[in-house]
């Protein structure tokens, strides 16, 4: 163990081996950028995963969250080899399949899934809910005991939805009865992982409650693990044992849940939190916010040193330069920056506004902010970086 630059907290060295059912590390995921006509050459390349690194135990729930563009979709499809990594590695039940030809691939197709977004453009249309829910038993070649009518009509009940629909098409259902169908394929032969990738964003509150309530009770029954991608922080705190949260192609921070949303240490993980509405005005008036201004820099072409740094108000020079370590400060608790502090979290964990009734979901009051950490007390954030809507 060494300590942390510019504090005395030790540090642990990066992620070694483990022997949990995911292992997934210095993951990168670069999408070719070339130009030319005739000759295509290669003249730079979209950084879409740069080098993340978590594990994920048999049953948990890891969320990724971020702004739109930091990667967590691309992240999903290269763990599931829907793309193939740039480098770093995957192990998948002690597997490397970094790597895997699709037809190697074949075969784990039945433990590693995906549930995506969107349920209409997710299910072929052409097909029946029975042909499109029985596919995987056909693909693997599986056969059931009952056959497979049966098989997929049982999963179609365990789904909440009727089984007598085993003949219709995908446009005569809702979204949120798509989404069902999207999460009966994809539990069909009985995955150890899957990989949702916003499963309930593009869902009516009402309807996204129900799904993730589905999800929860199919972990539960199944023993699943999930790698659980949303914006929404309310769902990602409900059904997340871990949070990860992505900014640029990099992990920037990943702890536990509750220490997570209550005492974040990430600049980026506060800014987020800070920008959950808070139902409660009185509330609402004694926190400060942080609202990012900007967009997110291209992953084309990241900033230099911390890909933060461009909007960070803690900068300084050493952020410009030195790329941090993603580092575990605390057990369990990995970071990646060079001055981490804790906002404290003040009041009780609420519904917020958009989730309230929504499956008791929870949210966070950032309202002071000192560092227990290096006993520094951090101002919050003021000027031409930082506009406060609340003022
Ligand atoms: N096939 C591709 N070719 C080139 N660039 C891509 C490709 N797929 C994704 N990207 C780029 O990679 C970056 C990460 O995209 P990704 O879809 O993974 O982000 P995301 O976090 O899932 O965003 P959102 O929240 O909007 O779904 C983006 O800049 C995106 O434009
Ligand atoms: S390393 Fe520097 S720029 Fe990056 S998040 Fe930490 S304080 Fe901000
Ligand atoms: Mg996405």
């Amino acid at each position: 163990m060494t300590a942390m630059p510019g504090t005395d907290l030790p540090v642990a060295e990066p992620l070694p081996p483990t022997d949990a059912l995911l292992q997934v590390r210095d993951l990168q995921k670069f999408f070719p950028i070339t130009s030319g006509v005739l000759i295509q050459r290669k003249v730079g390349a979209v950084q879409a995963v740069d080098g993340i690194s978590f594990d994920l135990a048999a049953g948990e729930t890891l969320g990724l969250v971020g702004e739109s563009g930091c990667g967590k979709s691309t992240a999903g499809r290269t763990i599931t080899k829907l793309l193939e990594p740039t480098g770093g590695s995957v192990v998948f039940d002690g597997k490397d399949i970094s790597h895997l030809s699709p037809a190697r691939m074949r075969p784990l197709r039945r433990e590693v899934q995906m549930i995506f977004q969107d349920p209409y453009s997710s299910l072929n249309p052409r097909h029946t809910i029975g042909a499109i829910v029985g596919a995987p038993f056909r693909v693997q070649d599986i056969k059931t005991e009952h056959g497979i009518k049966t098989e997929v009509q049982g999963l179609l009940e365990r789904v909440g939805l009727n089984p007598e629909h085993y003949n219709r098409y995908p446009h005569e259902f809702s979204g949120g009865q798509r989404q069902r169908i999207g999460i009966a394929r994809a539990i069909a032969l009985r995955p150890k992982l899957i990989v949702c990738d916003e499963p309930v964003s593009a869902l009516d509150v009402s309807i996204q409650a129900q799904v993730v309530n589905l999800l929860e009770d199919l972990q539960n029954e199944f023993g699943i693990a999930y790698i659980f991608v949303a914006h929404d922080l309310s769902v990602v705190r409900h059904i997340s044992d871990r949070v990860a949260v992505m900014y640029l192609g990099k992990i920037m921070e990943l702890a536990d849940r509750d220490e997570l949303y209550s005492a974040p240490l990430h600049p980026y993980t506060q800014s987020l939190l800070s920008a959950v509405p808070v139902p409660d005005p009185e509330r609402e008036r004694q926190r400060d916010r942080i609202l990012l201004v900007g967009d997110l820099p291209s992953p084309i072409n990241p900033p230099s040193g911390c890909v933060f740094h461009t909007r960070c108000w803690k900068v300084q020079d050493r952020c410009k330069v030195e790329v941090p370590e993603y580092r575990e400060i605390v057990p369990g608790h990995r970071i990646a920056c060079h001055f981490p502090e804790e906002r404290t979290v003040l009041g009780e964990v609420k519904g917020s506004a958009a989730s309230a009734g929504l499956m008791g979901a929870d949210e966070v009051l950032v309202t002071s902010v000192n560092s227990p950490v290096t006993g520094a007390v951090v101002t919050p954030p003021t000027g031409a970086e930082f506009a406060d809507p609340s003022a």
